[in-house]
């Protein structure tokens, strides 16, 4: 069965409610309420998932969050946990993503840690891995990616995996404009569904999807899903321009 692609848009700490408000009146007109063949998720910030989930109740947005804690509750100033989270209306967590474990410390650990709370809990992971420029220029690109995804999906089962997204990001392509050519994207999403054949075998490694981002524009979707092993994508900057965002998620391939 084909995989469904799926378009994520990660707004990072942008958004008050107020221009969530905006963003999600013009996504939901230009997406309609129709359920396109393609699962479209958005990840604003924590104090905007309470007007997103009034506003796009009726449309096929699906929401996400940005980061999710491993525990369920305690003394974890700053964290949020996966029941308040499906609480909200979430129904996707963003995790590891290179901002957190560049500026926030989180290692390949917390990153298990936190993928494996989501899923116990029902939330579906979004998973991200990627080299630095300095790692891709030393030709580590496929050694980092390997022992990140490795990393992150530790003591998972086959069910587990198979809801879980991850998406490659090359952090040098995050936020510069430089997108990985579709063939240095595939080359590595060929190597992730690889190492997932290698842990729960070929039928769930089938079914994952791999997204990529870094740099997803409305110029560049159509040749990256053009790939077989890109299953969508992960937006920053352009999900936050509701036309950009809608773009990319009508790709042509
Ligand atoms: P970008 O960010 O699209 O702005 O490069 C992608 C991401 O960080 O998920």
């Amino acid at each position: 069965m084909a995989r469904v692609a799926v378009i994520a848009g990660n707004w990072k700490m942008h958004g008050t409610v107020a221009e969530a408000r905006k963003l999600f009146a013009d996504l939901r007109s230009r997406l309609g309420s129709e359920a396109p063949d393609r699962e479209i998720v958005v990840a604003p910030p924590f104090t905007a998932l309470a007007v997103a989930a009034a506003e796009l109740g009726r449309t096929p947005i699906q929401l996400g969050a940005q980061n999710v804690h491993w525990e369920a509750k305690g003394a974890f100033t700053g964290e949020i946990s996966a029941a308040m989270l499906l609480e909200a209306g979430c129904r996707w967590a963003i995790v590891g993503h290179s901002e957190r474990r560049q500026l926030f410390g989180e290692n390949d650990a917390d990153v298990n840690r936190r993928v494996r709370a989501a899923v116990s809990a029902g939330l579906r992971a979004i998973v991200c891995v990627g080299e630095t420029l300095e790692q891709r220029e030393a030709g580590r690109t496929l050694e980092v990616v390997d022992r990140q995804t490795r990393g992150a999906l530790l003591d998972l089962g086959s069910a587990d995996i198979e809801s879980i997204c991850i998406a490659y990001e090359p952090v040098w392509a995050i936020g510069t404009g430089q997108t990985a050519t579709p063939d240095q994207a595939e080359e590595v999403h060929r190597e992730v569904r690889g190492i997932v054949v290698g842990l729960v075998g070929g039928d769930a490694a089938k079914q994952m999807r791999i997204l990529y981002g870094g740099s997803v524009k409305p110029e560049n979707i159509d040749s990256l899903m053009a790939e077989p092993d890109i299953d969508g994508a992960l937006v920053g900057g352009a999900s936050l321009d509701a036309a950009s965002f809608s773009r990319i998620v009508q790709y042509r391939s």
